[in-house]
């Protein structure tokens, strides 16, 4: 039976979609390191013993809290290679094509997690960074018993895998399955590891690693070169900032959509009385899905990587716009999104998010990808870990959602260094000057929904942190228009009303993977709260 109530950490916590990686930041904080190394050490576990979404070769965002009240973050989001174009998902005869958008050497962004974390460890690490890595190549060369759960998406997955024998190699026994129990050693990965732990960002982006990585893209026909590789830079970036009901919002700014869409959602429902509408009533159901059928809008006209367009951030994030959002909301009918080819670029639900609060207050909020679960199932021979199929994340054919004006496809194009546009919405909550809560979630598109969603059911519903991840979660993100709830989130009298009032609904399986951290009022003490709905999401605190 698994727990119900959050672990209670006096000094430190870290919560993980994975127990072993969550034990591994647990330990880098009982040895002095603060939330940054901890975090770090983290990401390098999942990357051995969660690779459905850990990684060394995907990319993803931290937002950081300290002690003082500070914020900053690091973006280490895939860059699109040089030789990448805006027409580079079209077939020979200049139709999209899925298969090379998502599936295929094409699909493979220049990966950024090493970058980010060694850029995270020069600016705010304590402990060494070999000490951060060692334990991610001792369970990689040692390696660890499989969980029924990850046991499991290795089968599922390895018919996927059957064109790139390394990959074949690395999650199964010769082709045949891994059983629940059985001993999982990833030798290469082990190596490439040691050569990162050894030699820092230059043992991931120079050396072997490098030429293995571009001689995977030269057999597969891929573009990512050693140029590419030598020249990716992570960012540390300004976070984006709002406040709800006198909450403070610290989030990740663009490339991610996320941290602004949120802000503009939250703005926008500031203006109503939620709470006396009663959480998940129709009428609050129905305020909250308007707030994000705007905010998704706004998405698709504007959001991309601020380093190639100009992203209004200032502007989606004030009250005014938020107020002139209002004004056109009815209270009582659903807004129509407008009819234009609803092909938004496919998302995938496959990410992680880990959170992670010290004994001194600092706050880390990590999500990264793969982009699919086990990304692009490529695994780098010699290298042992898996490709990201971030470049999916990219409008696929210049022009194909143009037909309104309103979706804004060209700011989000393949262009050479370009990062694509995400949804990661890895995000803190402060009040009073005091942190809160840290708090995340994988799933494409619905990421940002969830975490707006455990935001409410935290501040509106006032409900403690493991009861807002376990709460039902729901999303519309305006094309199509659809609003997708959990079976748990809508009785029948709601479904009707909000049929009534001209939703189309559909009930859904689970949305998103919420692993977050709330600080007890008057007591201080963290608790750590999982999400039930992953099978190895864990707390590990002390
Ligand atoms: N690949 C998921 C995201 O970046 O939003």
């Amino acid at each position: 039976m698994r727990p119900t109530d959050p672990v209670r950490a006096e000094q430190g916590v870290v919560v993980s979609a994975q127990e072993l990686a969550s034990r591994v930041g647990r330990d880098i904080l009982q040895q002095g390191g603060n939330a940054i190394d901890a975090a770090i050490a983290t990401g390098f576990a999942l990357a051995v013993v969660y690779p459905w979404a850990g990684n060394i070769g995907g990319g993803g965002f931290m937002v950081v809290r300290l002690p003082d009240g500070r914020a900053t973050t690091f973006d280490f989001r895939e860059k699109a290679p040089l030789a990448a174009r805006p027409e580079l998902f079209l077939d020979g005869a200049g139709e999209y094509s899925s298969k090379r958008h998502h599936d295929s050497y094409l699909s493979v962004g220049v990966p950024g997690t090493v970058a980010g974390f060694a850029l995270a460890h020069e600016r705010y690490g304590r402990l060494s960074w070999r000490a951060l890595v060692e334990p991610a190549v001792r369970l990689a060369a040692e390696g660890f018993a499989l969980t029924p759960s990850l046991a499991r998406s290795f089968e599922r997955i390895l018919s996927d895998m059957a064109p790139y024998p390394a990959s074949v190699a690395a999650f199964s026994r010769g082709g045949r399955p891994y059983r629940a129990g059985e001993t999982w050693q990833q030798p290469d990965l082990a190596r490439s590891l040691e050569r990162i732990r050894d030699q820092g960002r230059e043992g991931f982006y120079g050396g072997e690693t490098a030429r293995l990585l571009a001689a995977e893209m030269r057999r597969g026909g891929g573009l990512i070169t050693e140029q590419d590789l030598a020249r990716y830079q992570a960012r540390e970036r300004v976070p984006v900032r709002g406040s709800y009901r006198g909450w403070e919002i610290i989030s990740m700014p663009p490339p991610s959509s996320g941290g602004v869409a949120l802000i503009e959602a939250l703005n926008i429902l500031e203006g109503y009385d939620l709470k006396g509408m009663g959480a998940y009533s129709a009428p609050y159901v129905h305020h909250v899905t308007e707030a994000m059928r705007r905010a998704f809008l706004d998405r698709a006209r504007y959001l991309a990587d601020p380093d190639f367009a100009p992203v209004p951030v200032e502007r989606l994030t004030s009250k005014s716009y938020a107020a002139s959002l209002r004004a056109g909301l009815d209270p009582e009918r659903a807004s129509a999104s407008a009819p234009a080819d609803a092909t938004l670029p496919a998302e995938s639900e496959h990410t992680t998010h880990y959170s992670v609060v010290d004994a001194e207050g600092m706050a880390v909020s990590v999500t990264y990808t793969l982009e699919a679960g086990f990304g692009s199932k490529i695994v780098v021979t010699g290298a042992g870990f898996l490709l990201n199929n971030e470049m999916g994340d990219f409008n696929g054919k210049p022009g194909l959602t143009t037909a309104t004006g309103l979706i804004g496809t060209s700011p989000n194009l393949a262009r050479p260094e370009q990062r694509m546009l995400s949804s990661m919405t890895p995000t803190i909550l402060a009040r009073n000057g005091e942190l809160v809560a840290v708090l995340g979630s994988p799933g494409g598109r619905t990421i940002i929904n969830t975490v707006l969603v455990t935001v409410l059911d935290i501040i509106d519903g006032g409900m403690g942190i493991q009861q807002a991840v376990n709460a039902p979660r729901f999303h519309h993100q305006w094309l199509p228009d659809t609003l997708r709830i959990e079976e748990a989130g809508v009785t029948p009298e709601v479904a009707a009303a909000l049929r009534a009032m001209g939703h189309q609904l559909t009930i859904r399986g689970r949305q998103g993977s919420v692993q977050a951290i709330m600080i007890e009022p008057g007591t201080r003490v963290r608790l750590g709260a999982p999400d039930l709905r992953d099978a190895d999401a864990a707390a590990a605190g002390y």
